[in-house]
């Protein structure tokens, strides 16, 4: 799954306001990840970036899957003559520099890497440049459209969001990969923020019960370090207390396909003791193949169907989470 480069950690924290002398920084970074692939990242995000902008912010569309990239398409964008391989290989100085416009106000792309292995997986140095370039841009909102799967890779870009969002099938299937996908990245945060802590550990092993023990949340590992370690403690009650992904349920079909976000998120708190929020859900609808089929965006060619409107719902709760 991974190799030495995407291992390493990347570091985490990040300054909210900009620098001194420095450019400002986009508000928000929302990234749109899930444990599988043809689930709906590609057409939620794409369609998210596009309501967005018409309620008036400035959003960028990033395309991440990096070895797979079709974001351009969902938009009904032609093939993208800049992509991010040529920021990634450095044909251009800055992100800026492959920003591509979009029949869209207010909305532009930076189409995902076309070309090279090399582009699928970065290097790390390759990862931190472009995470921090990321964040540069003068906009309300920088919307990542993820890669499927768990590779560490995904993890970052999805850590490094402001709001991360997990989408899934109202299907045990799906359900099951969310989970994976959302506990990879607990894991992938704790290691990140404190390397020498060893709270994956830690925290692995109070949510597999042993013999017959009942699972412990990570909650009670701070309350049992704070006896022994306050500061240990205090650092991971930091780390847990910053993790709060939000689920998006796509191609919902019954009523009861609706209230699987909210049972899922409560599913989670139960037995990981911590938030998941849930953002709505989109209707499956042929109304989302026939837009992709005519190379259109979902809220340009079918702006009344059912999954429309899931969207427009879903961007609501998007921009309500900064109320
Ligand atoms: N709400 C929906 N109703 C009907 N079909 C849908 C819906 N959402 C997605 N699909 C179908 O699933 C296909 C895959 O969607 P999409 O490309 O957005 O998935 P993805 O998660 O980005 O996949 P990948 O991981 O391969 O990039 C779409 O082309 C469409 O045919
Ligand atoms: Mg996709």
């Amino acid at each position: 799954m991974s190799n030495p480069s995407e291992a390493e950690v990347i570091e985490l924290p990040r300054p909210k306001a900009p620098a001194p002398g420095r450019k400002t920084r986009a508000r928000r970074v929302i990234a749109v990840g899930g444990g599988k692939g043809g689930i709906g990242k590609s057409l939620l995000s794409a369609n998210l970036g596009i309501a967005l902008a018409k309620r008036g912010a400035k959003v960028v569309l990033v395309d991440l899957d990096l070895g797979g990239a079709n974001l351009h398409t969902c938009l009904g964008v032609g093939q993208p003559k800049v992509t991010l391989s040529d920021f990634i290989d450095r044909r251009v100085q800055n992100l800026e520099d492959v920003l591509i416009p979009t029949p869209f106000e207010r909305l532009s792309l930076v189409s995902g890497a076309m070309d090279g292995l090399d582009a699928a997986n970065p290097r790390h140095s390759q990862k931190t440049k472009l995470i921090r370039n990321l964040r540069m841009f003068d906009v309300d909102y920088v919307l990542l459209d993820l890669g499927a799967g768990t590779a560490f890779n995904v993890l970052d870009f999805f850590l490094v969001a402001d709001t991360g969002v997990v989408v899934m099938l109202p299907e045990p299937t799906s359900i099951e990969n969310a989970y994976r996908f959302i506990k990879a990245a607990f894991f992938r945060r704790l290691q990140s923020l404190a390397p020498e802590d060893d709270f994956a550990h830690l925290v692995g092993q109070a949510l597999a019960p042993r013999d017959g023990q009942l699972g412990r949340t990570p909650w009670d590992v701070v309350a049992e370090l704070r006896t022994r370690d306050p500061e240990k403690a205090a650092r991971l009650e930091q780390a847990l207390g910053g993790f709060h992904p939000w689920v998006i349920v796509n191609q919902a079909r019954t009523r009861a396909d609706f209230d699987v976000g909210p049972t899922v998120a409560s599913a989670w708190k139960k037995f990981f003791g911590l938030e998941l929020g849930y953002l709505g859900a989109v209707n499956h609808d042929d109304a989302v193949w026939q837009a992709v089929r005519a190379r259109r965006s979902l809220l340009d060619a079918f702006p009344d169907s059912a999954a429309a409107s899931g969207v427009l719902r879903v961007a609501e709760n998007l921009i309500a989470l900064e109320r």
